[in-house]
């Protein structure tokens, strides 16, 4: 599992970046556009709210969880409807700004959760976050499958018989590599073109600590002991659409996001792992996966159906 300090180099090191583009509780996981890219991010991601909100039966005063809510931009969303709404988050940064901004989140390791913790819940989201839970060297040695069979048991210990779970999450795709041919941390990332393997070593350092479930099989077999699946649908096509809305948004004009990024001039000339950390957002190695179908993304509304 990626723990705090690799989500801390992927989420906390962008928190002001992000919040002054997406908006100081903006959303980090894909939008639903169902195809209909003429909409707007937003609209796109209130479209996912109402399609969760439907599939989990989540109405006023239903007792939620999100786990890894981010900025807490569900969580929010929720509250404002009445929704008893909690998050969990395990990055610094987003936790500190969802609990400056009043939200219910805890800052904490989901796979510490038990029904202990809150109580149990009417229903469980968790968007982005399933993806961080095993990790490459947990992938090396065998242990993907266990750390999956384990969390599914975790969430159906929070959930009643006929609760809902939507789970949103990457996975890797048919055209994905053979492990054996990534050589991790060998890549020139100053190259102008990349392999599929080079790809895969870019996107671990993007994300360290996490090695996604193969199809959505990686998700569905865990769960099948206790969940049935109500819905599954792809969001590869939606995903590269939400990519390159997250570009636009990144590289929009604000004052004080260009104040900010002029702050980081002295870093990017004198210190060479930010430079590194900054070329591998230029390359979009998350875009080219997408594109390229290494990587897959589904959405998958379960049913608690057993112990
Ligand atoms: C792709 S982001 C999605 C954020 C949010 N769900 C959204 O849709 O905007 C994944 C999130 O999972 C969180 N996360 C990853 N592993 C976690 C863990 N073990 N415990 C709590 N949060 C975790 C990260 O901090 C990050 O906020």
């Amino acid at each position: 599992m990626a723990n705090q300090s690799e989500l801390d180099d992927h989420y906390t090191r962008m928190d002001k970046i992000f919040r002054l583009s997406l908006g100081e509780k903006g959303a980090y996981s894909c939008a639903r556009f169902d195809g209909d890219f003429s909409m707007t991010t937003e609209a796109a991601q209130l479209k996912k709210y109402q399609f969760i909100e439907e599939g989990c039966k989540i109405k006023k005063g239903t007792k939620m969880l999100d786990i890894g809510c981010g900025w807490g931009h569900f969580v929010d969303y929720l509250t404002k409807k009445g929704v008893d709404a909690h998050g969990v988050v395990l990055a610094k940064g987003q936790a500190d700004a969802c609990i400056k901004n009043g939200l219910k989140v805890k800052h904490m390791d989901s796979k510490l959760i038990t029904p202990e913790t809150f109580g149990k819940f009417d229903a469980v989201t968790a968007m982005g976050s399933p993806e961080h839970l095993c990790s490459v060297e947990q992938y090396r040695e065998g242990k993907q499958e266990m750390i999956y069979n384990t969390y599914f048991k975790q969430v159906a210990d929070l959930l009643p018989i006929g609760g809902r779970y939507y789970c949103q999450s990457m996975v890797f795709g048919p055209k994905m590599v053979k492990f054996e041919d990534i050589k991790f941390g060998q890549t020139d990332l100053w190259k102008k073109e990349f392999t599929d393997e080079e790809l895969m070593d870019i996107i671990c350092e993007v994300f360290p600590g996490s090695w996604l479930p193969y199809g959505k099989e990686g998700l569905i077999n865990p769960a099948s002991k206790y969940f049935k699946v109500v819905s599954v649908d792809s969001g590869r096509l939606d995903y590269i659409e939400t990519i390159h809305r997250w570009t636009a948004a990144f590289t929009a004009f604000n004052l004080q996001k260009y104040l900010l990024f002029a702050s980081f001039v002295p870093d990017y000339l004198f210190d060479k792992t930010f430079r590194r950390w900054m070329r591998r957002f230029k390359i979009q190695a998350n875009l080219h996966v997408f594109t390229r179908e290494i990587f897959e993304h589904y959405r998958i509304v379960f049913e608690k159906v057993s112990d």
